[in-house]
């Protein structure tokens, strides 16, 4: 039994893995910003990533802390910056300063990888990514591999599962995502994040960065198909094939085997 801090919990990832924490044992604490529904047994600690003062009670006594809380889902790149960068930032300070034994866990995401890239990206691969979110969490990323602490990244990709509604939210970001009938994407399901923040727990990725996604890559099409909407594919050659793709190779050979292979497993099992 472990006591964590959880930054993000509220949001798509962490309302998820919370109560799976809970469950497993572990004495969780939850930076909120604001009033939370908490799941029986977590324990809110007010606190914002923006003020170092709350981050110091927040930080005092944990043996790891799970960093998921990020800004993204906007156009705001002052906002993202501030949050990703500065927010990840003032962590690790006070986690240095104040629980310098802890166990850092950030999660990133697999947009860090270069668009243009020749196969999917793996965790050695220089990247230079100029979008706020990608860049601020690549720019984290260092901050943590820098910060003295034992640490471990996990690059997430898209994250589905669980009625989050995330699937459903497809289909208005296909400009974004394109529609070619070939382009894939990985993804992994929350039961799986949970599973590799499992073993961040117990260190056997003390050090790593990692690519998380399950075994079979999906396309736009599919995902919004099983979300309840046909789209009909682009006639448009395929660009940047590999733009969205992980190579997961490294977190198999760690030992993890996702337990939702593919979406379709998901759609079976009524998980999605
Ligand atoms: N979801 C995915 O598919 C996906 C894919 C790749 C990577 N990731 C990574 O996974 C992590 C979680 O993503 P998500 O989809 O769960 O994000 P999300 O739904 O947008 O949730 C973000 C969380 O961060 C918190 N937060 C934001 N700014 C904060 C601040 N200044 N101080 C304290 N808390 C703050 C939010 O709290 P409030 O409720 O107070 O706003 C919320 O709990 C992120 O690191 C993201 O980069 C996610």
């Amino acid at each position: 039994m472990k006591t964590v801090l959880l930054t993000g919990a509220t949001g798509l990832v962490g309302s998820r893995l919370l109560p799976r924490l809970v469950d497993e044992g572990h004495d969780v604490r939850a930076l909120v910003r604001g009033e939370a529904a908490l799941p029986p047994g977590a324990t809110a600690v007010r606190g914002d990533l923006a003020d170092p003062a709350s981050l110091r009670v927040a930080v005092e006594g944990v043996d790891v802390v799970v960093h998921l809380a990020a800004f993204f889902r906007t156009g705001d790149e002052k906002a993202i910056w501030r949050a990703n960068l500065d927010g990840t930032r003032n962590l690790l300070d006070a986690v240095r300063e104040h629980a310098p034994q802890a166990r850092f866990v950030m999660t990133s995401t697999g947009n860090v990888y270069d668009a243009d890239q020749a196969r999917p990206g793996r965790e050695s691969d220089p990247c230079t990514p100029t979008a706020a979110y990608p860049a601020s969490k690549l720019a984290a990323e260092l901050l943590v591999r820098e910060s003295g602490l034992t640490w471990s990244i996990l690059r997430l990709p898209f994250v589905y599962g669980e009625g989050d509604g995330h699937l459903a939210s497809m289909p208005p970001l296909v400009a974004r995502f394109g529609l070619h009938p070939a382009h894939t994407y990985s993804v992994a399901h929350h039961r799986d994040v949970a599973a590799v923040v499992r073993l961040a727990l117990a260190g056997t990725l003390d050090g790593r960065v990692v690519n998380v996604a399950d075994d079979a890559p999906v396309t736009v099409l599919e995902m919004a198909r099983l979300a309840g909407v046909e789209l009909g594919a682009t006639a448009e050659p395929l660009v940047d094939p590999w733009s969205g793709r992980m190579d997961p190779t490294l977190l198999r050979d760690l030992g993890f085997r996702p337990e939702v292979a593919s979406v379709q497993q998901a759609a079976r099992e009524g998980i999605l």
